[in-house]
């Protein structure tokens, strides 16, 4: 029996670094990096599912200025996620090949983190547009007019930043992927590249940017020099 202090008492440093494959076990050097990197990304997504439980919580709860500083929590924590994609930069597509025989079939697509992640904007947007019934105001009238609703307009704004990240996230992730394996290696499913391209284009909460369509086009259209002429009019 171990004498262990209260440090690794309460952080389970023993389980937590007996998590990693031993030198011995590596199928080569780089693999201790690429298990790390994705083990502390899995650990941050969970943590980003926590704080978005509080949020959905503070949204229920008519507390606008919580959601938000949840929301600035989560929106660092996946800053966090999209800079450490850059260890990565630093493997061999060699390296890559010889981690990747190693995985197996394993893919990130079944990262439970992520996909976590994916799920989660639907199930936040039915509690943002209950707090909107309640107070009652409509996505237009606030992004018409922030500064009569600067707490409703900072909570829209920070799910604008939580989508972002997302997409930031999955752009970083596919620069990655280029550099390692290429933008025209094929698999069984047509292009990762390309699937992958396609998924970066997804936008979590639809309706935050078709507001900005809806206003332009009319702000636009309203301009004296702007009818039939798009924004630059
Ligand atoms: C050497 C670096 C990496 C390479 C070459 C790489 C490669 C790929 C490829 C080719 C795919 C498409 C699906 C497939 O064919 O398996 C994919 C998907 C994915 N990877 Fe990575 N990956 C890397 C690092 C990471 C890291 C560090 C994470 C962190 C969690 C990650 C998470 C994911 C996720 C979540 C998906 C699904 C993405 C989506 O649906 O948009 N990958 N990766």
């Amino acid at each position: 029996m171990t004498n262990l202090t209260d440090y690794e008492k309460y952080l389970r440093t023993e389980e937590l670094l007996r998590l990693q494959k031993r030198p011995e076990e590596l199928c080569c050097h780089d693999e201790l990096q690429f298990q790390t990197v994705h083990q502390v990304a899995e650990l941050w997504m969970k943590l980003c599912e926590h704080e978005l439980a509080e949020l959905r919580e503070a949204l229920r709860k008519d507390q606008p200025i919580q959601a938000v500083r949840t929301l600035e929590r989560v929106r660092r924590v996946q800053q966090l996620l999209i800079d450490q994609l850059a260890l990565l930069d630093t493997m061999s597509p060699r390296d890559y090949m010889t981690i990747r025989n190693a995985l197996g079939r394993g893919s990130g697509q079944e990262s439970p983190g992520f996909r976590r992640l994916l799920a989660i904007p639907a199930e936040i947007w039915p509690d943002f547009a209950a707090l909107l019934e309640r107070r009652p105001t409509q996505l237009r009238d606030i992004y018409e007019d922030p500064r009569r609703h600067p707490d409703l307009f900072a909570v829209a704004e920070g799910l604008v930043d939580f989508d972002q990240a997302l997409q930031a996230w999955r752009a970083r992730h596919l620069l990655l992927v280029y550099r390692i394996i290429g933008a025209g290696t094929p698999s069984l499913k047509g292009k990762p590249s390309d699937l992958l391209a396609e998924g970066a284009r997804h936008r979590f909460f639809p309706a935050l940017w078709e507001v900005r369509d809806e206003l332009f086009a009319e702000w636009s259209r309203s301009h004296p020099h702007g009818a039939d002429r798009g924004y630059h009019g």
